[in-house]
């Protein structure tokens, strides 16, 4: 293995199973950025196990290619108007993921406990276990990331401030531990102050 790679090698054959269920409203780089954050939140969460995580994370959005495209945005978002397709996308998730685990039985990984978490991963609220709060939170501190907010002011045509708003209203309470939630909302406060640069320096940031 390659430490300098995000995904582990046990995950690969997961990954490249998943890809083709992936390729619908960028979940595919949503996956990749996710498991970096669940990663991270591993090692400042030692009780959680990497074992159910990282399958989780990567399997966790597969079901969206069953759901018709032209309807994807209007699952989420500010003002969601289909919130039965997020529910149809976890069904279809535990579908699909379970046929990938059935196929690759990843060694040491627990199936159930994975596709567990995948059923509710968007519609329960609150920290099922520490695995799944730590999948949760991986998932929604995806939004704040660079990536998360580039990939969303193009989605809604919006501005990052707005973005930002939505995200600190919306998101924040939903993060589950204390390290999701300094993840978050460390970079929400990064992009806040950022946008102060001229204000304060009376010029456009040289970034
Ligand atoms: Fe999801
Ligand atoms: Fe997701």
């Amino acid at each position: 293995m390659n430490d300098e790679n995000v995904l582990l090698h046990r995950d690969l054959p997961l990954w490249e199973d998943a890809r083709p269920f992936l390729d619908v409203r960028n979940n595919d780089e949503h996956t990749i950025v996710a498991y970096g954050l669940a990663r991270m939140l591993l090692a400042e969460i030692p009780e959680a196990d990497e074992s159910v995580v990282l399958p989780a994370i990567l399997l966790h959005d597969v079901g969206w290619k069953r759901i018709d495209p032209d309807l994807l945005l209007l699952a989420v978002g500010r003002n969601p108007t289909r919130k039965d397709l997020v529910r149809d996308h976890e069904l279809f998730g535990v579908e699909i993921a379970q046929e990938i685990l059935e196929r690759q039985r990843p060694s040491g990984v627990d199936t159930e406990a994975v596709l567990a978490i995948i059923d509710g991963h968007d519609t329960t609220k609150e920290a099922r276990s520490i695995n799944d709060a730590v999948v949760k939170d991986a998932d929604k501190a995806w939004r704040a990331t660079p990536h998360g907010m580039k990939t969303i002011c193009a989605w809604y045509d919006t501005d990052i401030l707005d973005t930002v708003e939505t995200l600190e209203r919306v998101s924040n309470p939903f993060l589950l531990t204390p390290a999701g939630r300094a993840l978050a909302t460390g970079m929400c406060a990064a992009v806040k102050a950022e946008a102060q640069i001229e204000h304060y320096l009376g010029r456009a940031s040289d970034a």
